[in-house]
């Protein structure tokens, strides 16, 4: 299978990361998109948030979480008492994925397969050496999937903090799985949902 590996230097500088990114062709979803989307924020940082993929915004501010799951989160973060400007936060995937409805207006957001997480995990890594987070909250089901397996399920431990794989020799030492935001957004009960977010994510604080 092709992967981003070959695309990722020899270097640990997060700048020369995100420009050598621009130029990932390491699945096919880099053809369609309008840019590469990595991650933003401090290096080192104690806390990593990790989401699926950039949305129809993320994918032309070429930012992460600057569309609407981003400002929930950022809400979230700010109730749970995480001071935002020591958190990195990136997606599993680096680029858009879509498909067009609408006479090829508008364009739907559609799911990463697990080839193409496997394929962009090399991204996810070099920033985990960059970074060097205590902790990395895992926003939903596609970024478990890429940092603890397939076969991971957030329902079963959403909340808890979990030791990280020793793959990553206790960088992270810890993940803390819980729900996308967008599944927020889209909740019978959003006010429920937000405040399920909200109590996952308070125990950050502790780990910061
Ligand atoms: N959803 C994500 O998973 N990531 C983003 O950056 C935006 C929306
Ligand atoms: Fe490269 Fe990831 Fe984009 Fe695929 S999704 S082209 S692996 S950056």
């Amino acid at each position: 299978q092709r992967t981003a590996a070959e695309f990722v230097p020899d270097s640990r500088s997060l700048d020369r990361l995100r420009s050598a990114a621009l130029g990932c062709q390491g699945c096919d979803l880099y053809r369609d998109a309008t840019q590469t989307v990595f991650g933003d924020g401090p290096a080192p940082a104690k806390v990593m948030m990790l989401g699926e993929q950039p949305g129809d915004r993320e994918d032309v501010a070429g930012e992460p979480f600057v569309g609407p799951a981003g400002r929930l989160l950022d809400r979230a973060l700010e109730e749970a008492g995480v001071d935002r400007s020591q958190v990195y936060v990136t997606n599993a995937v680096k680029h858009f994925k879509f498909v067009r409805a609408d006479r090829g207006k508008q364009r739907i957001h559609k799911k990463p397969s697990r080839g193409e997480i496997v394929a962009c995990r090399p991204w996810l890594v070099a920033e985990l050496e960059a970074v060097q987070p205590s902790v990395v909250v895992l926003l939903g089901a596609t970024a478990a999937s890429s940092l603890m397996g397939p076969s991971f399920r957030v329902t079963a431990h959403r909340g808890e903090l979990l030791p990280a794989p020793e793959e990553f020799s206790g960088r992270p030492e810890r993940v803390l799985p819980t729900v996308h935001p967008s599944s927020v957004l889209r909740a019978p009960d959003r006010d429920e949902a937000f405040a399920a977010l909200v109590k996952d994510l308070r125990a950050v604080p502790s780990v910061m």
